[in-house]
């Protein structure tokens, strides 16, 4: 009888711990917005505090911030994996051709980091959170909405990546149209999560290198805009010269992109791909929506954030809460 008990326990205890892992493996393993309410309520006002007081003098620090987000997330899901240096073990993410000379804003991290932890008393929130949180600060205080969308959270880190995972997932500017959709499409993200998270594209800057194509060979490009940007950036040379995602107001968050994209000055190939393709016509019209609504642009730029704060994060018993994030545990 006893032993029946026993074994029928043991059964149960073992349903419950496969139940768990599964749970927890599942892509979509819950994150929660309240989730250091009780372990460390201090970690989101520090972070907004120190971004806050960054962008005072600094406001491009709020584009490197985004785009670290959007990156961490391409790659393997939102899990700290592009703050990894290179180990012995491994070759990172931040040699990898689309962060290389062009991803910036690691050092921000480590000092949110340090700080998050010294208030918690020891370390508590991740990386890959921070990541979140530093994000949607960013672009609220750039312009966006003051009170906007809740950051979900208990991602955990990542304690390995690949620079070849980067290589092969992060989009890249020549992309045309169909590219960027399956691009996205490979994410979970679909044409409208595509055209809003672009809009990301309204803050921050770009080098010459970047545009270069686009501003000689594009027709699809206002004459005058293009000629414009040759004078920064040389059929030959002049590389790492910067120009602003967005021409018009360069360090607020709005949505005169998608206005640029209507007048044909998208500072990107992709960026122009999203408008007057010729090939998709919902595109075109979530552009001109954006570009005549700021306030359907954040609203719907907040749910899109969610989803891809949602890609693939580890939770629970996977990963680790790193106490640098330059370096797993
Ligand atoms: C749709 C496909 C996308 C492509 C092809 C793309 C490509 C690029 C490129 C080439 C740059 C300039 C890099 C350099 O000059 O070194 C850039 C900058 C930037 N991207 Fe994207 N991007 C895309 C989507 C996104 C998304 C979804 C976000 C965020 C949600 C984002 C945020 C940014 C920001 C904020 C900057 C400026 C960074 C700074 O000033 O430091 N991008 N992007
Ligand atoms: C990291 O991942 C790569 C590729 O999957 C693997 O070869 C390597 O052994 C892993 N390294 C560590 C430290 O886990
Ligand atoms: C987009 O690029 C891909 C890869 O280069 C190509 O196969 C495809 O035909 C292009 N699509 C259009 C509509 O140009
Ligand atoms: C323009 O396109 C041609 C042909 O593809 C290419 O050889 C050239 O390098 C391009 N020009 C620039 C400035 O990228």
């Amino acid at each position: 009888m006893a032993s029946h008990h026993i074994q029928y326990f043991i059964v149960l205890l073992m349903a419950t711990l496969f139940i768990t892992i599964q749970s927890h493996s599942h892509s979509h393993a819950k994150l929660t917005p309240d989730f250091y309410n009780n372990v460390c309520p201090q970690a989101l006002p520090i972070i907004k505090s120190i971004v806050s007081q960054k962008l005072n003098f600094k406001p491009r620090m709020g584009a490197h911030l985004l785009r670290l987000h959007f990156h961490d997330c391409f790659v393997n899901g939102c899990d700290g994996s592009i703050l990894l240096d290179d180990t012995p073990n491994f070759i990172g993410e931040k040699s990898a051709s689309g962060n290389v000379d062009s991803v910036k804003g690691y050092m921000l991290v480590d000092i949110i980091k340090a700080a998050v932890d010294k208030a918690c008393k020891g370390p508590v929130v991740s990386c890959a959170d921070i990541l979140a949180v530093a994000a949607r600060d960013s672009v609220s205080i750039l312009g966006g909405p003051t009170y906007w969308y809740e950051v979900l959270l208990g991602r955990r880190d990542a304690r390995n990546t690949t620079k070849e995972a980067a290589e092969l997932y992060l989009p890249s500017q020549l992309f045309n149209f169909s590219q960027l959709v399956s691009n996205f499409k490979s994410q979970g993200l679909n044409l409208k999560d595509l055209v809003t998270l672009s809009g990301a594209h309204t803050i921050g800057m770009a080098r010459c290198s970047t545009f270069k194509d686009r501003i000689y060979n594009d027709t699809n490009i206002d004459p005058n805009f293009a000629i414009s940007l040759q004078q920064n950036c040389p059929i030959k040379g002049g590389d790492d010269n910067m120009e602003a995602l967005d021409y018009v107001t360069p360090e607020k968050f709005d949505n005169s992109y998608y206005k640029n994209l209507v007048s044909k000055k998208g500072l990107f190939h992709s960026d122009q791909e999203l408008f007057n393709n010729g090939i998709d016509c919902e595109s075109d019209m979530l552009v001109e929506l954006y570009s005549g609504d700021s306030n359907v642009f954040a609203r719907n730029f907040g749910t899109s954030m969610i989803k891809m704060g949602n890609i693939k994060p580890l939770t629970g018993i996977f990963g680790e809460i790193r106490t640098d994030c330059t370096k797993v545990n």
